[in-house]
């Protein structure tokens, strides 16, 4: 028997989900993999508060150090989230011989580089499949079952948060305000949701599959990333009206030597398997050479969800021992590419804006566009009143960023022009 001592670090919402599936999955993982994981210590500063009934054998405490300097100690559990101490805890666990899982997307994007090579000079694993999607296994699906590939494009729909925020706002009609009290009700924003809702989570996540998938290592501060903060309830509706659905999407696509990293609301097709990933749930889809399209998906977010990609984490090393070679060299960067500058993506887009109802202001508009050489593909004008503003909606053809930043700044200034004009960026994903 396979006896495997585990150090937690961090006894919230999903340490808790984690000690619940060990104690339920004791037997299975005995018989199966010929395993058994101790749960040795707990480390929490609130552990007192914590509900630890159950757990007479464990050692609970409020030092790291209890952890990390434990000998005895195979393998530390880190869920506490965030950089510091985070990144101490696992440097020094890997340095004193320590296998690591963590789920935590800032240390593992900001820190991955320099923390798979201390896990590599120390001959430790360094395991993060609930970094991303939660249990949805796409850490281990890129680097090692469909790892023979060489990809060409991710699109994640990476924040279970924000889906389940549009999902609401476009199902149930309500607000974005009341549809993110609900997500945070039902446990799957974060506590303090800023980061879920304005992109940076989901900036995050795509650092991690960039560097995964491209071998690239990006700074999260050069992902080009938007929230969903504007998207209004009109937006959705007239997305639905043509056929199109609003996800954050967060991409990463390799042209030549470059790759275009960026996160924002998109406006997609609503009979592409994308759009109908709904709710908490995630989806990453890849395009892999020879593999073609590919789909991963479910939920993405709460406590069973990152606490079964913890515990898959935990199985994969016990099952395949510390002497398994990795497979990939995740710290060997690929140099030859850099990113690109997000005024030179090209996209269709949506606009929408509020215009005096009067004549000559449609040709104003599409007077500026054209002057950037922006065709225009389609217009919608739905309501018509002689003195209030109207909402007027557009579709573009291809453009870049910059082509259509320059128009919108120049239609801002009409005076015709009511209120600061929203664009949503289109993709084809097929
Ligand atoms: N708060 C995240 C989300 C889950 O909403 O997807 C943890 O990464």
């Amino acid at each position: 028997m396979n006896k495997i001592n585990i150090g937690l670090i961090g006894f919230g919402t999903v340490g808790s989900g984690v000690v619940e599936l060990l104690q339920k999955r004791k037997v299975f993982i005995k018989n199966r993999f010929d395993s058994e994981f101790v749960i040795k210590t707990i480390c929490d500063l609130d552990i007192k508060k914590r509900d630890t009934r159950g757990l007479k054998n464990t050692q609970l405490t409020t030092k790291i150090d209890d952890v990390v300097n434990d000998k005895d100690i195979d393998v530390v559990v880190e869920l506490i989230g965030g950089l510091s101490p985070a990144k101490d805890i696992v440097v020094n666990s890997l340095k004193s011989g320590k296998h690591v899982v963590t789920a935590n997307k800032a240390l593992i994007s900001n820190y991955g580089k320099e923390l798979f090579k201390i896990a590599q000079e120390n001959k430790c694993h360094l395991y993060f499949e609930s970094s991303v999607g939660a249990g949805i296994p796409i850490i281990k699906s890129i680097t090692e079952g469909i790892v023979g590939n060489k990809f060409k494009a991710i699109y994640g729909i990476i924040n279970g948060t924000c889906n389940f925020i549009l999902s609401e706002m476009s199902e149930k009609n309500c607000s974005f305000e009341d549809a993110l009290k609900e997500a945070q009700r039902l446990g799957y924003a974060e506590s303090d949701p800023t980061l879920d809702i304005n992109g940076m989570d989901s900036a995050h996540k795509l650092a991690i599959l960039a560097q995964l998938t491209f071998g690239k290592f990006l700074k999260v501060k050069d992902i080009y990333t938007e929230g969903i903060t504007q998207i209004s309830h009109d937006d959705i509706e007239y997305a639905k009206s043509l056929n199109l659905t609003i996800k954050l999407l967060a991409i990463a696509k390799k042209t030549n030597n470059k790759i275009e990293a960026r996160v924002h609301p998109t406006l997609i097709s609503k009979n592409h398997p994308l759009a109908s990933i709904n709710s908490v749930y995630n989806a990453v889809y890849l395009d892999a050479d020879p593999l073609g399209k590919i789909l991963l998906s479910g939920e993405g977010a709460g406590k069973m969800a990152a606490a079964s990609g913890v515990i898959s984490d935990l199985i994969n090393f016990a099952s395949k021992g510390a002497d398994r070679k990795l497979i990939c060299n995740l710290y060997d960067e690929n140099t030859k590419l850099s990113l690109g500058n997000i005024d030179d993506v090209e996209t269709k887009f949506y606009i929408r804006f509020l215009a005096a109802d009067k004549p000559g202001v449609l040709s104003k508009i599409s007077g500026i566009l054209g002057k950037q050489g922006i065709s225009i593909n389609s217009l919608t004008q739905k309501a018509h009143n002689k003195t209030a503003a109207v909402p007027v909606v557009m579709l573009t053809d291809y453009t870049t960023e910059k082509k259509l930043r320059t128009a919108l700044n120049a239609i801002k200034k009409l005076p015709a022009i009511k209120g600061t004009p929203v664009a949503i960026r289109m993709e084809k994903l097929w």
